[in-house]
């Protein structure tokens, strides 16, 4: 096999992405970031990943012509499990075989009555009201209400309204949160309503625009969290506001300014205005959404770890910094504990249709690894320091899921690479350095603790060009060539301290799921499923991630569902129904928070965990 890349779109939504030749439906869908239905894991039994090639189709699998008809085959339907892409392809993906449909939210037309499940917070009503006259002297506010229905104003469109009515001859659109007028718009605006999503992480943001009249998303920007520079992850960041007098304002500055970038960047590249988006919606972890708002975060560093507020909290926008309509609002999601944030309740709130069975798992990984247990009608919360590798950070040719990084690596006589947009490989983001370090564990590259094997020591039947690869750094350490320099880009490589990164981080991980499930009575194989999330490339292999113990080995494949960045789509819901951020509220007091450095196996359960498995 080559390492040709062929690139494949995706209808409706017309989203593309560079593949390796040979990759499944189902994974070149994940990495465009749609997720598609597995009930049967890939096995080709269910017959519920079902997609359609306009061009690029290939011959049908067994599997196929068991589950679609002659002339169904013949149209191009296929299981994305089953169906390899080979060539440049166009699939449609029906809105059935998406995985979350149920919560793929449409919201109603503005001017018509709404439906609370699907209704943002936000919405614009155009009216043409009748001037007054001395036989209707009705105040100008009531004659808005008597069209659109009771409503509160504060003293701005008090003082505001009549002037804004008159000079548009009562024809105004009217901008309503929840139920409080917050401004009124010359002519029909309605179809400028957009919200802005955030999953704000400790090393990356991601952020969506979304169109709020519509329920669609309009794109999505992402940057490395600038407070990087103040600490790698929440503890150092505490201490960095706790030690410094102006450092809790620096913090949260870094954070308001780069959201703002992004929100200029998505205005910039859709033809928005910044004051058409009127709400943003926040999910992070609690010490992310703490220095967001400006609150203190010292206690969130001292036993026991107490936040200052759990609760959701809708804001003014303009008092946080953060520019959009002067009058949007900011929601930031409720939070379980001190160190189990909002965005593992935006996960839980993404994945809760998926969360059936008598024991589910839900891991989030990232620089703060969360980890809920849903058993017996109880949800156990816990969150580890699994440090920023998953991120690309702290990796020597680390970078985020973007475009150049490798995120897919597959060794058969020397190394093939999937590159996000199908262009020079500039970097490894965290599903391709899974990958790696998986497939040198498996060639005997990589010895189970950790150590990377040169010369005599590495196996007799190690193909020669993997073998070549093995070289000395700088520092005369062994390290692994992934790809020479080219013109255009430097060396990449993986060294001996890269692994240790990455082993710190699926240790304390698996050392977390360990004590939850032994605090539950349960053991892995009694799970019915499991839930990984995670901004840290668009799809991650699940034998692979099991190979190198983030997740224990003795689960099914078919049990493991991967969904994406979980916390960011829970924030897009949010914004998106007022019944489902009631929903994010309950989850939130439901699940009770374990607090893993007081279980006094986690040591003990730690070190253990850094050993990467047996194959
Ligand atoms: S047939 Fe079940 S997931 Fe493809």
């Amino acid at each position: 096999m080559s390492d040709k890349q062929v690139k494949v779109s995706f209808l409706p939504g017309g989203e593309q992405v560079y593949v390796l030749e040979g990759t499944t439906v189902f994974e070149s869908a994940g990495r465009a970031g749609i997720m598609i239905e597995t009930p049967c894991g890939g096995a080709g039994t269910c017959g519920r990943c079902r997609v359609q090639f306009t061009s690029g189709k290939d011959q049908p699998s067994q599997n196929d012509l068991d589950v679609f008809s002659p002339d169904e085959i013949a149209s191009g339907w296929r299981l994305a499990c089953q169906t390899t892409v080979n060539d440049d392809a166009v699939i449609t993906i029906p809105p059935g075989s998406v995985l979350g449909q149920e919560h793929k939210i449409v919201a109603s037309p503005a001017n018509e009555e709404t439906d609370d499940d699907v209704s943002p917070a936000v919405r614009k009503v155009h009216v043409e009201l009748a001037e007054p006259t001395l036989a209707d002297d009705a105040a100008d506010l009531m004659r808005l209400e008597r069209k659109i229905g009771p409503f509160k104003a504060n003293l701005e469109m008090l003082r505001t309204g009549p002037q804004i009515l008159r000079e548009n001859n009562f024809n105004v659109t009217a901008v309503l949160a929840e139920n409080h007028l917050i401004a009124m718009e010359a002519g029909d605006t309605t179809g400028l309503c957009m919200g802005l999503a955030v999953d704000l992480g400790t090393t990356t943001l991601a952020a969506s625009l979304m169109d709020l009249s519509t329920g669609r998303e309009l794109g999505i920007e992402s940057t490395m969290n600038p407070q990087v520079r103040f600490g790698d992850d929440v503890i150092s960041r505490i201490l960095y506001a706790d030690d410094h007098p102006e450092g809790k304002q620096q913090l949260s500055y870094a954070v308001i300014e780069v959201i703002n970038e992004l929100i200029a960047k998505l205005c910039d590249k859709f033809g928005v205005a910044a004051e058409n988006i009127y709400e943003i919606s926040v999910s992070g972890n609690t010490t992310m959404e703490h220095l967001l708002c400006g609150l203190a975060v010292k206690q969130l560093g001292q036993l026991p770890f107490v936040p200052a507020c759990a609760r959701g909290l809708v804001l003014k926008a303009g008092e946080l910094g953060i520019k959009i309509h002067p009058a949007g609002s900011a929601y930031i999601f409720p939070v379980i504990g001190g160190f189990v944030g909002g965005d593992t309740v935006a996960c839980l709130l993404a994945s809760s249709s998926l969360i059936t069975g008598p024991a589910t798992l839900l891991v989030d990984v990232g620089t703060n690894g969360e980890i809920v247990l849903c058993h017996d009608g109880k949800m156990m919360a816990a969150s580890t320091a699994a440090g920023p590798a998953f991120e690309g950070a702290r990796i020597s040719c680390g970078m985020r899921a973007s475009c150049g990084a490798i995120e897919k690596v597959v060794f058969n006589n020397d190394v093939r690479l999937g590159i996000i947009g199908g262009c020079e490989a500039a970097g490894l983001c965290g599903s391709g350095l899974i990958d790696l370090v998986a497939e040198m564990l498996r060639a005997g590259i990589v010895s189970e603790t950790g150590g990377i094997l040169t010369g005599s020591d590495l196996p007799a039947d190690l193909p020669e060009k993997l073998a070549e690869r093995v070289k000395l750094d700088s520092d005369s350490k062994p390290c692994f060539v992934l790809k020479e320099a080219t013109d255009s880009c430097a060396e990449i490589t993986l060294t001996q301290r890269d692994i240790r990164e990455l082993q710190l981080g699926t240790g304390a991980i698996r050392a977390g799921i360990s004590i939850l499930l032994r605090q539950a009575g349960l053991d892995a194989t009694d799970l019915s499923k499991v839930i990984m999330a995670g901004g840290f490339g668009n799809f991650i292999r699940r034998s692979n991630a099991q190979r190198i113990g983030l997740l224990p080995g003795n689960i099914s494949h078919q049990k493991i569902q991967y969904v994406g960045n979980a916390s960011l789509q829970g924030a897009r819901l949010a914004l998106l129904s007022t019944t489902l951020r009631k929903n994010a509220e309950n989850l939130a007091r439901q699940a009770s928070h374990v607090e893993l450095s007081q279980d006094m196996n986690f040591q003990m359960e730690f070190a253990e965990a850094m050993i990467f498995p047996d194959s």
